[in-house]
């Protein structure tokens, strides 16, 4: 059933009917867990604990009164250290890469198997919700919990992944350590500065790393045999069709963009308008432009998030401007036209009131569809769980989307209130947690099943 966006409800119960992998028979249905009370009868299970720590993660913050944790901020080691002693407590063996990605491996029944990697990331935006990225580390580690409790190994080991920069809150390297991961971090990214002008190269040296071992973060393939992200769907569709979880299929593209615009400052009550090479006011006609041009495709959303004027006083014409623009689509040429169009306009204003535009595109990540494998491995975990299996698109980036490049990697989305995100508003339910670290687990068994058969991808 199709419910328009790329939205498709697959016929519930439909676990073992045609699906493209069997991936059912291969996980022999009732040996997975207990759902019979479907998804939302009783969250004391994995829900209540599972929303008291990411109560507790979300106290580590560099603004008290709000959550704001920058990639290698005290903030964020420090809540690192707090997941790492929880994924010891789950029984997993813990390291971390140069980058500071946080790893907690629990072998399968072999040592040194391939993994099944179950991530997301620490970092958050500026004034965070609770729940993005979160969620998806404390419910890995929950399955990892879960599995050790019963003292039970897969054939495959659990790597539970906690990422960092995953939002480009703090540099421009916007998904940087799952890139690290897959060997696509470069000299370049590794000197972007923050706004206090600090390189990623320092910060990794400040917060005790040796950041010259960078490229080590780089992962051997078949090392992991797949990888799974648990994560708020950050829109409104999971509660408007009224299903607590939802199978992603692909993740949109974006391209991220800094403009500088340069102009002439000059004094405030002197300058005639007409003589003006004002700054801020080309910027101003360029980021109405960036809004309608977003406007007349329904295919495309773009977003300036960051603007700083220079020098930044009230009776100074602005010199200098800096913008963002986070500019995304599922359809890689409609971004790329766009793209060019944006730079086109930008040069006709900047002609136009005799200032000067400088364009730097730091990141082009293409849309990304994730596996069908992982895909039916989730669908299948959804419907054993009691609830309709509903495949949806991601609007936003995730690490999945850089992992897929590397391994079948495929994404659950849970319901979040009102669709909110990053904004403090962020919520979900407890039942809903409940329901996310079941599905997580079940998927996770069908996967383990499907990668070990010969000839499974
Ligand atoms: C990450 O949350 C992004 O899509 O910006
Ligand atoms: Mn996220
Ligand atoms: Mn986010």
């Amino acid at each position: 059933m199709h419910l328009g966006s790329g939205l498709v409800l697959a016929a519930a119960g439909a676990q073992g009917e045609g699906e493209p992998f069997g991936l059912a028979a291969a996980a022999g249905g009732s040996t997975i867990l207990p759902m019979h009370q479907g998804l939302g009868a009783n969250a004391a299970a994995y829900g209540a604990p599972l929303m008291r720590r990411l109560e507790q993660l979300a106290a580590f913050t560099e603004i008290p009164g709000q959550l704001t944790r920058r990639y290698l901020s005290p903030a964020h080691l420090a809540a690192s250290r707090q997941v790492a002693a929880w994924m010891r407590e789950a029984g997993m063996d813990v390291r971390t890469d140069a980058l500071f990605s946080l790893f907690g491996r629990y072998e399968g029944q072999k040592p040194r198997a391939p993994a099944i990697m179950l991530g997301s990331h620490l970092d958050t935006v500026l004034d965070a919700g609770r729940y993005d990225g979160a969620l998806g580390v404390l419910a890995g580690i929950a399955v990892v919990a879960e599995l050790s409790r019963r003292g039970e190994r897969l054939q495959h080991a659990i790597e539970v992944a906690a990422f960092g920069e995953e939002e480009g809150s703090r540099f421009p390297a916007h998904i940087l350590t799952s890139s690290a991961l897959i060997g696509a971090v470069g000299p370049k990214l590794m000197d972007s500065r923050d706004k206090d002008g600090i390189s990623v190269r320092e910060a990794v040296v400040a917060a005790g790393g040796n950041a010259d071992d960078y490229l080590r973060c780089a992962r051997t393939a078949g090392e992991i045999a797949a990888y799974l992200e648990l994560h708020i769907e950050q829109g409104p569709v999971l509660e408007q069709s009224g299903l607590a979880l939802g199978a992603v299929t692909a993740i949109s593209g974006s391209h991220r963009l800094s403009v500088t615009v340069s102009g002439f400052a000059g004094h405030a009550g002197t300058v005639p308008m007409a003589q003006r090479r004002d700054a801020l006011a080309a910027a101003s006609e360029m980021i109405l432009a960036i809004e309608r041009l977003a406007c007349s495709d329904k295919a495309l959303v773009a977003t300036v998030g960051q603007i700083a004027a220079l020098p930044g006083a009230q009776n100074v014409i602005p010199g200098k401007v800096r913008f963002s623009i986070d500019m995304r689509s599922p359809a890689d040429g409609v971004r790329d036209r766009a793209h060019r169009a944006l730079l086109d306009t930008f040069e006709e204003i900047a002609a136009r009131r005799g200032v000067e535009v400088e364009a730097a595109t730091y990141q082009r990540n293409a849309a990304t569809p994730l596996a069908d494998g992982v895909i039916a491995a989730v669908l299948q975990a959804i419907a054993a769980c009691g609830q309709a299996p509903l495949s949806l698109p991601s609007g936003a980036g995730h690490d999945a989307g850089i992992m897929a490049r590397h391994c079948p990697a495929g994404m659950i989305f849970l319901r979040c209130k009102d669709g909110i995100s990053h904004n403090p508003a962020e919520s979900i339910a407890v039942e809903d947690a409940e329901a996310g670290v079941r599905a997580l687990l079940e998927a996770t068994r069908r996967l383990d099943h499907w990668l070990a058969r010969p000839g499974s991808q």
